[in-house]
């Protein structure tokens, strides 16, 4: 089973914005990542910037278990600094992400807007979902 490990360790007195990154590891192997950011001058938001799995280990619940992790340390650093976290939200590609859509319904995700004019080849989907 891949192992999950979190870089940087939360620095609870950080309050610039910067990125965290997940990674989930077979005997030495990166066989997903996770990136995230915390900005505070959206307290409370937090955006994926991107999540993806090895496509030779997909639905094996290794995304799930990364995106369950940055739950669980949103939730700690927005408590750390006193906030109520809101909202994690993620953009992704009309087309070439579809296989994410489902992923993200299942874990409590919104499709809330479609972007037409932002990417090049294809529109932008913003999904959302709530903690309060
Ligand atoms: C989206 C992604 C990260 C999911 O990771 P994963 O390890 O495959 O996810 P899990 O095994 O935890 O699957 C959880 C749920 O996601 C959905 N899902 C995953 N793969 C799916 C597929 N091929 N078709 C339909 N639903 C799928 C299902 O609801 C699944 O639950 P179930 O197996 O109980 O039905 C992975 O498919 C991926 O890397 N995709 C390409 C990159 C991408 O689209 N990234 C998102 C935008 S940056």
């Amino acid at each position: 089973m891949p192992r999950i490990s979190v870089e940087p360790s939360d620095r609870a007195s950080t309050k610039s914005t910067y990125i965290r990154t997940i990674t989930a590891t077979d005997n030495g192997k990166t066989v997903g990542k996770t990136i995230w950011t915390f900005s505070p001058t959206q307290p409370g938001a937090i955006q994926i910037i991107s999540i993806e799995v090895d496509p030779s280990l997909v639905r094996q619940g290794i995304g799930s278990r990364m995106i369950t992790r940055l739950f669980d340390e949103s939730t700690k650093r927005s408590k750390s600094l006193g906030i109520q976290l809101r909202r994690v939200w993620i953009v992704i590609e009309q087309k070439t992400h579809i296989t994410a859509r489902g992923f993200l319904t299942k874990h409590g995700f919104h499709h809330v807007k479609t972007i037409d004019a932002l990417f090049k080849d294809e529109a932008a989907m913003v999904y959302v979902k709530s903690f309060d």
